[in-house]
């Protein structure tokens, strides 16, 4: 991991403009946020900044606009659930950039925080526009970039004004750099990660970066299916990308060649249907899925041979749940490993992280979020990484 500045080396900030780029892509619905997980992220950082003196503008998308204002995407929607977990009064501003922003500028005092409006209504945005970067540089003292959940897009708002203003990494950023340095960057060894969800086509490029990376790769979801076809299994009706077998076989061989061990369930969870506790429901060794049933779960036995591993490891990235764990029994697997990482992490044997996607709800079903060493607040930026790729915004901060 390349060195950044964090808030740390601001000087006295009284009085100066801050630019903080915060991920406020919320879920919502009727115009009413339903997860403020992400504010709550952004809060120390804002509030941090606004306790020091600087007049705080926050900077966010909100949906894919396509450089148009939408009205049912503007940020003016989400002022009151920043309100409401930042306690304090928040302005918005339905500019990014000229005199509408200056005049709010103007109006704020030390330690006032105002919302601007959704930056993808500016075509530039995503284009990474110098001209829009400057213009919304110059309203500002510095930047501060709080959103790595938005990092692996090279935006003017995630990544453009790094290069023209003082950039930081506020404290979410610098959180979840350093979580991750300590799980692939330089990891306690061995390392297992845990990648599961429906299909391999999703996660090629996780897969292939990961069976360099790690000693143990347990391979849950339906993308196992994919995997254990590919090593001439039946699976009946499953889930499977038969397409994607040959693909499947050369992650194996590489596995193979880097020294990393792949585990694929030997014993599965199987039913005829989709449903909550099925009458067809059972468990049974991979090799005797029937061919009117699906493979829904890793089974009992399995999940006792992958928690043995876990013991054996110092460090894991989890990424995607072991079955269809939203539908119960399916959760089994997905709520039994979790909480043998969980367990281990408490113990202080494991360094645990986990992100992207489906995780954090399965880590919450599971009950056990809390004990793992660091949660990623990110979908497709926790991906990437995972995929070893650099991140724009965050390369932008490197000094
Ligand atoms: C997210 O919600 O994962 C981030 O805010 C990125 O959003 P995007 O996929 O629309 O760029």
């Amino acid at each position: 991991m390349s060195a950044f500045k964090t808030l740390d080396d601001l000087g006295d900030v009284t009085g100066k403009v801050a630019l903080v780029r915060v991920d406020l892509n919320l879920p919502m619905q009727d115009a009413v946020v339903t997860d403020d997980t992400r504010i709550r992220a952004a809060a120390p950082t804002v509030l941090e900044l606004a306790e020091k003196g600087a007049k705080v503008l926050l900077l966010a998308h909100f949906g894919r606009p396509k450089g148009e204002r939408v009205s049912t995407q503007s940020l003016s929607m989400v002022v009151g659930a920043v309100e409401k977990v930042l306690g304090k009064e928040v302005m918005f501003v339905p500019e990014i950039a000229g005199d509408v922003v200056k005049q709010a500028v103007g109006i704020l005092r030390a330690g006032d925080i105002a919302i601007l409006e959704n930056t993808r209504f500016w075509k530039g945005e995503e284009k990474n526009d110098p001209e829009l970067v400057k213009a919304i540089a110059a309203n500002a003292d510095f930047y501060v970039n709080d959103a790595f959940s938005a990092a692996h897009r090279a935006h003017a708002t995630t990544e453009g004004l790094a290069h023209v203003l003082p950039a930081y990494a506020g404290r979410s950023m610098q959180a979840e750099l350093e979580a991750l340095d300590k799980a692939l960057g330089k990891p306690e060894k061995p390392v297992a990660a845990v990648v599961g969800g429906a299909k391999v086509s999703s996660k090629l490029d996780v897969l292939k970066h990961l069976v360099t990376q790690v000693d143990h790769l347990i391979i849950g979801g339906g993308m196992a299916n994919t995997f254990l076809a590919a090593k001439g299994v039946d699976v009946g009706k499953s889930l499977c990308e038969h397409d994607l077998t040959g693909t499947a076989n050369e992650i194996l061989d590489t596995a193979d060649t880097a020294g990393c061990t792949v585990h694929l369930p030997y014993e599965v969870v199987v039913s005829k249907e989709f449903a909550a506790n099925p009458p067809s429901l059972r468990a049974c060794n991979v090799h005797e899925v029937a061919a009117d049933e699906m493979i829904l779960d890793v089974g009992p036995l399995a999940v006792e041979a992958l928690s043995d591993v876990l013991k054996t490891c110092r460090t894991l990235v989890w990424n995607g749940p072991l079955g269809a764990f939203e539908t119960v029994p399916f959760d089994a697997a997905t709520v039994a490993l979790a909480k043998t990482a969980a367990a281990l992490t408490r113990e202080g044997s494991l360094v645990s992280v986990a992100g992207g996607g489906d995780t954090v709800a399965a880590l919450n079903h599971a009950g056990v979020a809390g004990d793992f060493s660091y949660i990623s607040t990110a979908g497709g930026a926790f991906l990437e990484w995972m995929e070893g790729k650099e991140l724009p915004g965050v390369a932008a901060l490197s000094v």
